[in-house]
């Protein structure tokens, strides 16, 4: 797939994440064959107030590239702002804006899925981004219960010269309850000339493959299904290319887990709390791992989470 000017490995993308799609996440994600990774979504008003910690959020490598970062915001003059500084620092290949978050503290101040209801403003904001930055834009979107204004909200990013969107199959009200439902995914491909990125429930290569079917897409951007299991994209991968099934063993994800830590290591990222939640996840679907998790959760130093990472294989299966 081709993406803003650059030609992509393939069409697995992963999803913006916040709390999880760190540069040591993503770097995992891209060593199994994820095409394009983004940052979680970083605020436009942060970064324009030189927010320290905004910044570490956009910090890439080489190794990484290509790779989004996206913003969220509401006013078109701050996001452009806070796209140029972006685009000076860290040069990403691609800028999403966020039009997707459903987090009331985020709506409550227009950003996010709230401005999936102001379609003028959506209008200003790419076109001035289009107009401005030198960087390719996409758009994330949540669907709107009308079809129509859903169609409305992705013609109205394509004029404005975006480059991509993505489609999450589900209302702001849904949250992340019931299941996605890609035929707005699918009426926009069908209406779009720029390229369509269906997402929501990927989870495993069948899933993939009917939704790709299904929708007519150009790629998947896959969210949870990576939490704790960026091999993930490796397994759809082999399925989609020759119908392979392959199962992810314990000493896969044990091997995995460590790895990232020892990302976070080397980009001064570790975070007690961050490895807690990715121990948790990294053990998930693994039979007979309450007690390892339960160990984990109760780990109250770095050493004693790496020793009962180590450990964790002994008692569990996959
Ligand atoms: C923990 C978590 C954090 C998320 N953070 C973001 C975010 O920063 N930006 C965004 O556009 N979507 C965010 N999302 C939504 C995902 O990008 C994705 O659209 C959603 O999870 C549906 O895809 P999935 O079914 O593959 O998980 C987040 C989702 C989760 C579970």
């Amino acid at each position: 797939m081709r993406l803003g000017g650059v030609d992509l490995t393939g069409n697995l993308l992963l999803a913006p994440m916040a709390d999880v799609t760190n540069l040591a996440f993503r770097l995992m994600c891209k060593k199994y064959g994820a095409s394009l990774s983004f940052t979680e979504m970083i605020s436009s008003d942060a970064i324009v107030h030189g927010n320290e910690k905004s910044f570490l959020r956009g910090m890439t490598c080489e190794e990484e590239r290509p790779f989004g970062i996206q913003l969220f915001g509401h006013c078109p003059e701050t996001i452009t702002s806070a796209a140029l500084i972006i685009e000076e620092m860290f040069e990403p290949e691609i800028i999403d804006i966020n039009l997707g978050c459903p987090s009331p503290t985020i709506t409550n101040a227009g950003c996010g899925s709230a401005l999936l209801l102001s379609p003028d403003v959506v209008s200003s904001i790419f076109a001035s981004l289009c107009e401005n930055v030198d960087t390719p834009v996409t758009a994330k979107i949540r669907i709107l219960e009308s079809m129509d204004q859903t169609l409305d909200i992705a013609n109205r990013v394509e004029e404005a010269g975006a480059c991509a969107i993505t489609v999450h199959g589900r209302t702001r009200e849904q949250g992340y309850q019931g299941s996605a439902d890609h035929s707005y995914a699918k009426r926009i491909k069908e209406e779009l000339s720029i390229p369509v990125i269906a997402n929501g429930d990927v989870k495993d290569g069948e899933s993939a493959e009917s939704i790709l079917e299904y929708t007519g897409c150009d790629g998947l951007m896959i969210g949870r299904a990576a939490m704790g299991d960026p091999h993930v994209f490796y397994r759809i991968s082999k399925y989609l290319e020759h119908g392979e099934l392959i199962e992810v063993s314990c000493e896969r994800r044990r091997d995995d887990l460590l790895e990232y830590i020892r990302l976070l290591e080397k980009f001064d990222l570790v975070s007690h709390v961050n490895m807690k939640a990715h121990s948790q996840w990294f053990t998930r679907g693994l039979k007979d791992s309450r007690s390892v998790r339960m160990g984990m959760g109760n780990a109250d130093s770095h050493s004693s989470l790496i020793e009962c990472i180590r450990n964790m294989c002994r008692d569990v299966q996959a």
